[in-house]
């Protein structure tokens, strides 16, 4: 930063001047890091092609979850939904990001009642009562979508709505607080105390993550957090926000299978996901 002048061609490659592009925002970023904020680095700032592909895959996400949402039922195993999930990624011409992903076995992550994320489909059937979180991620062109989803089987007890209710608007909260030169530590802290006046704890172990190019890219997107913290937001930022919300306490342990995260206590755990853009006047869910 700093080397470029006003007339020569931006960074971001847009072909505009400097002077005419992302110059006043670089000039704002200084002066936020010189209180104590951290700047994006530029490679994360999607171009608008890059943009448009990961609006793409992440809308083939979004389908496969209505395709689970529409089928997803008691009596059902999750090897089931696995084998919905992979073929009909395929139909609409996309990979699942899960497979092989760092020796990760299955095409999905599906997470029943105390596994906090990352439970591997297995034979294990849905019974009445259940929470269970389906979580999606394609890969369209290269480019990557990541969203999930909470459903419940049957009956569930009012306590397990209640915990499903207040994942999803601890989501939605933290959705509301994205908008350019905002904070990821804005949407922590808005997440954090909606999760924590309702008598819940939030997962601090796994996190939101940048995402569009790479499954997992900066910044980690914290779900706790102070206002005005942390890396600041500018257009062009894609990332998930995925606030896993636990009954009791918020430790997690990982199961011999090395993926498998419940909580510490078994008590039930929630969470919600959308992979969002940062605009220039406030949000896009990509995955809705
Ligand atoms: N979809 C998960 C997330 O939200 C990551 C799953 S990694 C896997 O970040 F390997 F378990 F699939
Ligand atoms: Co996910
Ligand atoms: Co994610």
């Amino acid at each position: 930063m700093g080397k470029l002048s006003r007339n020569d061609l931006c960074w971001c490659g847009s072909g505009k001047k400097y002077k005419n592009c992302h110059l006043k925002q670089d000039e704002k970023l200084s002066i936020m890091e010189m209180e104590g904020l951290i700047a994006p680095p530029r490679e994360i700032i999607k171009t608008p092609e890059q943009i448009e592909g990961i609006r793409k895959s992440s809308q083939v996400t979004k389908k496969v979850l209505d395709m689970v949402a529409e089928r997803i039922k008691e009596g059902i195993t999750t090897d089931e939904i696995n084998t919905w999930v992979h073929e009909y990624t395929l139909e609409l011409g996309a990979i699942p990001a899960p497979l092989n992903y760092m020796g990760y076995p299955k095409s999905v992550c599906i997470s029943i009642n105390e596994v906090v994320c990352h439970g591997i489909p297995s034979d294990r059937v849905l019974k009445n009562g259940d929470i269970v979180n389906v979580d999606v991620t394609s890969i369209l062109d290269g480019y990557y979508g990541d969203a999930s989803r909470m459903f419940i089987i049957g009956e569930g007890s009012e306590e397990a709505k209640k915990l499903v209710r207040i994942a999803k608007e601890c989501l939605y909260i933290g959705i509301e607080q994205v908008k350019p030169f905002a904070t990821i530590g804005d949407i922590g802290f808005a997440i954090q105390k909606h999760a924590e006046s309702n008598g819940y704890s939030v997962v601090r172990e796994y996190g939101g993550h940048g995402i569009g190019v790479n499954f997992h890219e900066e910044p980690f997107v914290d779900h706790c957090g102070h206002r005005t913290t942390g890396m600041i937001l500018v257009p062009g930022m894609t990332f998930t926000i995925e606030p896993m919300i636990n009954e009791g306490i918020y430790r997690c342990k990982i199961l011999d299978d090395g993926w498998t995260a419940i909580t510490a206590d078994s008590k039930r755990s929630a969470q919600w996901e959308h992979t969002i853009l940062v605009t220039e006047d406030g949000v896009e869910i990509l995955t809705d």
